[in-house]
């Protein structure tokens, strides 16, 4: 057969039989058939590498690892659900529905609520183009390298003529099974594992290097849509769903519709009676009116449709006994109890221990070592106790150690905020194994393969003493430990070499400077431009920042006059690390620095894409006037937000103005 023909058949066929396998549950071969036939497609392309496209099963991991994820915005936010934990609740909210489309006939699809974590997917001329995160449902991830790998994400929609855009966004989630293989594998390489399959659905989705991600069994199914071009029309949510089960995009099966919360109910209690046997986890339903003409009608909230309710099942919970109190030391030293308890199967994951938070809330709950306590898990919630259920006559009270469970130093009680007990020695080594973890973090130095066996084993051998001292590392350094071969020990100081490149936000998230989160690093290294800038700044001169109150300024100052951290920072620019934060230029720096907020309605975007725009032209979107404010929005019925404007001498602006900040251009 002419080789160009016969990969367009091996095609088809393994298409085919991902759709019996991931869409229709429902596989038609094995599994080692199925590779068979994957190796021999690849084996043709081999061969014949000008007849390999991109659309290929062959060709879902490609691409190089890439050190961050650009900003994805979204067409239409993505938003959440509103949540009712009750029949009544359920009611009410049908009540609503029924007096806002007076009466009208309604239809309910219910749907299950998967455990998992959002992604959109989005094709141009039927081919996959771009996966995103949710983000903060305006501004996501572009995860597209990572979204590609997903079996049950098609590369190319399955139909004759695909639309010029087809946006649709579900749930990426993991089954139970692969979240437990993935677990002990993590183990066994001394990795930390993850608390739930939703959290590690979103570790995986995150990952750098999409050969990672393609080996963690990611499964994608739809469950609401994006933008779609006009020449697919739907009526309903089940027309929609029908589409994408067209293109072979997964899907919920056996989707019921109803027309009262009675109805509702019975499902609900059909799931929850098969919730523990089913492979994956959902943690409730969602309900959605079906008609798209009755949803417009119903229209949102600021954070989530009306035509649509979450139900959520009650948390998983056990019974166990409380054997004993370990102290953690977090990295501004505050001492956290944490209670073991007799391992006991929750929802089907093992929980062995549960967070106590403080000690006051061991107060509260009343609980000595040897009692029988409940304990619950929700969703990607922490473990905690509930209550007691049987007190021990031997009870053990659990109280603050006297000493660090790291260095021995005394434990003071933070009287200025009344529960903490902290260790307070700065070289606290544990203090400083969580700091170099933070440091480490995703969100700020983003160094993968540094996590909490590396850093202890590390730290053990005082290889690493501060921040700096982890950019004079060596391989031969790295090989004297035990969880390293050379492979390890070179990819993890490639890592750490990487790291030397990345924004200043992200360094100064990193530093753990009290106070200053994420949110505030973007901020602080916007306005500054450079650690220097930020360096000489004054309290006085740091609180004029709309978004920087006396707290945070005064942390800053504080943080930067100590003599210690200047000589770390000395060190971190003798280690060639970036000091700089790069003008926001891909869509501009209009309103670089600059905070702006809205009032009344937009006529050409909604309030989140407007905010979005915001920090895209490099401002700040915030949420109340002051003097520091520098723009009001103005649109279409505004508030009392503009009375304020006039009266603080904030510059106010038309809707066709700020439009007119990007060029004119339509958004
Ligand atoms: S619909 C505009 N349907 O739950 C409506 N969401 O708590 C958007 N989720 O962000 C959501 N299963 O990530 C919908 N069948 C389902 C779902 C579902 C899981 C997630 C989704 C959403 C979150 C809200």
């Amino acid at each position: 057969m002419d080789p160009k023909k016969e990969i367009e058949k091996l095609k088809k066929i393994i298409e085919r039989h991902n759709y019996c396998y991931y869409l229709l549950n429902h596989p038609e071969i094995s599994d080692p058939e199925f590779d068979a036939l994957l190796k021999k497609l690849e084996l043709l392309e081999a061969r014949h590498p000008e007849f390999i496209s991109s659309d290929s099963p062959t060709q879902r991991v490609g691409g190089t690892a890439a050190p961050e994820f650009k900003a994805h915005v979204h067409s239409k936010p993505m938003l959440s659900l509103d949540n009712v934990f009750s029949f009544e609740a359920l009611d009410a909210w049908w009540e609503r529905i029924q007096k806002s489309l007076k009466g009208e006939k309604v239809e309910l699809v219910v749907e299950p609520k998967m455990d998992g974590v959002s992604l959109a997917i989005i094709y141009e001329k039927g081919l996959l183009k771009t996966a995103a995160t949710r983000g903060d449902s305006s501004v996501g991830e572009d995860v597209t390298a990572n979204g590609r790998t997903l079996q049950s994400i098609p590369l190319k929609l399955y139909a004759d003529k695909a639309p010029q855009r087809f946006e649709c966004r579900g749930e990426v989630y993991l089954f139970k099974k692969d979240f437990e293989e993935l677990n002990k594998q993590l183990e066994k390489s001394g990795e930390k594992i993850f608390v739930n399959p939703r959290n590690s659905a979103s570790g995986a989705l995150r990952q750098k290097d999409p050969a990672i991600t393609a080996k963690r069994h990611l499964r994608f199914v739809a469950h609401s849509i994006g933008e779609i071009s006009a020449e697919i029309s739907y009526k309903s949510h089940s027309q929609f769903l029908e589409i994408c089960k067209k293109f072979h995009i997964a899907t919920p099966l056996d989707i019921p519709l109803c027309h009262s919360p009675r109805e509702v109910q019975k499902i609900y209690e059909d799931w929850e009676k098969k919730r523990e046997s089913l492979p994956y986890e959902i943690d409730g339903l969602v309900i959605k009116v079906n008609s798209i003409e009755q949803q417009k009608a119903l229209g949102f909230t600021a954070k989530s449709p009306r035509w649509a309710v979450a139900y959520k099942f009650m948390a998983h919970q056990a019974e166990s006994e409380l054997l004993n109190a370990e102290f953690s030391v977090g990295r501004t030293g505050v001492i956290t109890p944490v209670a073991k308890i007799k391992p006991v199967s929750c929802g089907g994951v093992t929980i062995a221990s549960v967070t106590l938070h403080n000690f006051n809330e061991v107060k509260r709950l009343g609980v000595k070592i040897g009692d029988r306590v409940l304990i619950e898990r929700a969703g990607d919630v922490i473990p905690k106790i509930i209550r007691k259920v049987k007190e021990s006559p031997q009870g053990k009270e659990i109280l603050p150690p006297p000493q660090c469970p790291s260095c021995g130093s005394e434990i003071m009680h933070d009287e200025e905020d009344g529960v903490a007990y902290r260790c307070l020695n700065s070289s606290c080594p544990a203090q400083f194994e969580r700091s170099l973890l933070h440091y480490a973090s995703r969100d700020a130095m983003d160094i993968e393969g540094l996590g909490e066996a590396v850093i202890e084993q590390l730290l053990q051998k005082k290889l690493v003493n501060n921040i700096a001292d982890l950019y004079s590392l060596k391989k031969e350094n790295l090989l004297t430990c035990k969880l390293f071969a050379d492979k390890k020990a070179e990819k993890l100081l490639r890592e750490i070499e990487e790291s030397k490149k990345r924004n200043l936000s992200k360094l100064l998230f990193g530093l753990g400077i009290p106070h200053v989160g994420s949110k505030i690093a973007r901020i602080l290294a916007e306005r500054f431009s450079t650690l220097e800038n930020l360096m000489k700044e004054s309290v006085e001169s740091l609180m004029k920042i709309q978004e920087l109150g006396p707290i945070i300024s005064e942390s800053l100052y504080q943080f930067f006059k100590r003599k210690e951290n200047q000589d770390l920072m000395c060190r971190l620019k003798e280690a060639a690390i970036n000091f700089k934060e790069p003008k926001r230029t891909s869509k501009g720096s209009q309103l670089s620095g600059k905070s702006v907020l809205f009032t009344g309605e937009l006529e050409s975007m909604n309030r989140s894409q407007a905010e979005a725009f915001v920090t895209e032209l490099g401002g700040n979107a915030v949420s109340a006037i002051s003097k520091k404010t520098d723009y009001l929005v103005c649109g279409k019925d505004p508030g009392s937000k503009l009375e304020k404007a006039k009266k603080l001498g904030v510059k106010i602006l038309t809707e066709e103005e700020f439009i007119g900040l990007k060029g004119g251009e339509p958004w």
